[in-house]
């Protein structure tokens, strides 16, 4: 079947902060954009996130960002690019003022400067006392900055397929990506998009996990895209947990309830991060905090009939600074927690939030891949945001640099994508044969018959993954792990999907995307399996230690024959001192 076909200079797919921010630098260039987004852009998951942006704006406290620099590579437990986490926090000022010139409404100090809060993991001077960077819209900042990134965007006139879902990358025989298969959610029709080069910006795979923090969206798309035409996935072993999700929910309440002067305690009423991270407390980077609260609730000290969570205390704030700086967390926790947190603590446990790990890039958004001599780009192919691993979190990333990161590598894979363009003018010729492979993933799913159902399969990987990669791992539970995916690899194989109409067909769309959180899933935990130390979010109680000697260095799994390879960490950073491996205490 020959199918239609649309020509852009270049395609990007997913519409967060990431996409969005590319998108801006290349539509203000005059070059033709098409961003390929499943849900309506402003409904990504760049909208959720609530504490805020780092700067090093030194607007509430000192700061600078060398400071920033170094308590992100502190953060990171050494495993973070040193290059690319000094160019991400230098970048940080202008990018804050940028957003501001381009309308987001950041909350204000008294005399009109932008408002900084405290977030986790910051320090003055090197390890000194608490900083303030976490540039916040309340806490909503991500849907201050999402809504006026796509404002942006319809002013330059970027081309949006809002509602169509990317199925797999088009790569030819050469390695070069010519764009990707697509398909409107509202037709069922499929469309070749032909472009000169390919954005992922699909963001992150919370959805990997039971109990998140995510969007139903994030389901790992641009990750498992990658995997499929070659790319590894790297350093997929380090996901971060937050500390403070709703009970039995996942949905997040924000550091920036720390950062205002909230606090944790246990069912005795303790303050207990006082005895796990003496000097930052509740502020102590996320990884800390996680498993402190998993450790109260295993030794017996968690609140409620099932000691189940701890309690995060707010109602010594004023009932003001709560209507000023935290609107919906009071909101978020009247509705899915019942409580209200003027009057009484908000029960949390840790939820699976941020993939640290994704599809390796350099500091320009180029997908690089290893090669006999080191690593070479993936022509026509760009990644950057959560998707994708520059990698500026290594093994813990610190709140707050989320939204840093989509901005930051999302406009300078802009930049780049642009020169790119320029020095390849023209479509190279598509292949039917790389069409065909690219439509394998939505034939399979239009096979008849019997078989396990899309919804019991997710369930079954959600639970699985919660219970064999969670905050702490051994090698048996990991191992246990491994072999449990694997046989559910064959029975996905013969999942069959029961509704096969075409309008609007989103059981279509959850089943690939069923197959695109398992290649995750799988990219997870073997990864985890294999690295036999414990650094940042990869906590194991059978290698307590982190070990510098033998593991500082980045994981590349690879989906044929599940394999893993290693590459080092750049510690060279592009024009300040290294900041060499020490135990990290907070
Ligand atoms: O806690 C939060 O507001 C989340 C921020 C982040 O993940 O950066």
């Amino acid at each position: 079947m020959a199918l239609a076909r649309r020509r852009f200079d270049t395609l990007i797919i997913g519409a967060g902060g990431a996409g969005l921010n590319a998108a801006l630098q290349l539509a203000n260039s005059g070059l033709s954009v098409a961003v390929v987004s499943k849900v309506f852009p402003t409904r990504s998951h760049t909208v959720a996130a609530q504490g805020g942006v780092n700067a090093a704006l030194a607007n509430v406290l000192p700061d600078n960002w060398h400071w920033h620099m170094f308590d992100t590579v502190k953060g990171s437990d050494y495993l973070g690019d040193q290059d690319a986490i000094e160019f991400m926090c230098r970048e940080a000022i202008p990018t804050v003022y940028e957003l501001e010139h381009a309308g987001v409404p950041f909350s204000r100090l008294p005399d009109g400067r932008i408002y900084q809060r405290k977030f986790g993991g910051q320090s003055q001077n090197f390890g000194g006392e608490q900083a303030a960077r976490t540039c916040a819209a309340a806490d909503r900042t991500g849907h201050a900055i999402l809504h006026a990134l796509y404002q942006q965007n319809l002013r330059a006139k970027t081309h949006f397929f809002d509602e169509w879902f990317a199925i797999n990358l088009l790569r030819d025989d050469e390695g070069v990506v010519l764009g990707a298969l697509v398909i409107e959610i509202a037709t069922g029709d499929p469309l070749i998009i032909e472009a000169k080069t390919t954005l992922l910006a699909t963001g992150g795979c919370g959805q990997v996990f039971r109990t998140n923090s995510n969007a139903h969206i994030n389901t790992g798309d641009g990750m498992a895209m990658a995997l499929r035409v070659g790319v590894p996935l790297m350093d997929m072993e380090f996901f971060q947990f937050h500390p403070t999700g709703i009970v039995g929910k996942g949905m997040l309440i924000s550091e920036g309830v720390r950062g205002e002067g909230g606090y944790l305690i246990n069912k005795d009423g303790e303050r207990f991060m006082e005895r796990y991270a003496p000097h930052a407390k509740d502020l102590a980077s996320r990884d800390v905090v996680s498993r402190s609260i998993m450790t109260e609730i295993k030794e017996g000290r968690g609140c409620g009939p099932r000691a189940d969570h701890v309690l995060l205390k707010v109602d010594h704030l004023d009932e003001s600074v709560i209507a000023k700086r935290l609107p919906g967390i009071r909101e978020s926790s009247k509705i899915f927690a019942g409580v209200d947190p003027v009057y009484e603590p908000i029960p949390v446990f840790p939820t699976a939030h941020y993939s640290m790990g994704g599809i390796p890039t350099d500091r320009f958004g180029r997908v690089v891949v290893p090669e006999r001599h080191g690593e070479e780009a993936v022509p026509g192919l760009y990644a950057a945001g959560e998707c994708a691993c520059a990698s500026v979190h290594g093994a813990n990333r610190l709140g707050g640099n989320s939204l840093l990161d989509i901005l930051v590598f999302g406009r300078l894979a802009g930049k780049d994508i642009r020169d790119y363009v320029r020095e390849n003018p023209y479509h190279r010729n598509l292949d039917e044969a790389v069409v065909e492979a690219a439509i394998a993933p939505l034939e399979r799913w239009e096979q008849g018959g019997e078989g396990p159902g899309v919804a019991e399969m997710r369930g079954t990987l959600q639970r699985l993954m919660e219970d064999h990669a969670g905050v702490f791992r051994t090698e048996a539970v990991m191992q246990e792990g491994v072999d449990k995916l694997t046989d559910l690899r064959e029975r996905l194989a013969g999942a069959r999907l029961r509704d096969h109409s075409k309008a609007f067909n989103t059981a279509r769309i959850q089943a690939l995307e069923l197959d695109n959180l398992f290649d995750v899933g799988m990219a997870i935990a073997v990864s985890a399996l294999h690295r036999k130390e414990s650094r940042g979010a990869h906590s194991r109680p059978d290698y307590p230690e982190r070990d510098d000697m033998q593991w500082m260095k980045h994981s590349l799994y690879f989906k044929a024959g599940d394999v893993m390879d290693y590459k080092p960490v750049r510690t060279k950073p592009l024009t300040v001192e290294t900041f060499p491996p020490k135990p990290r205490v907070y």
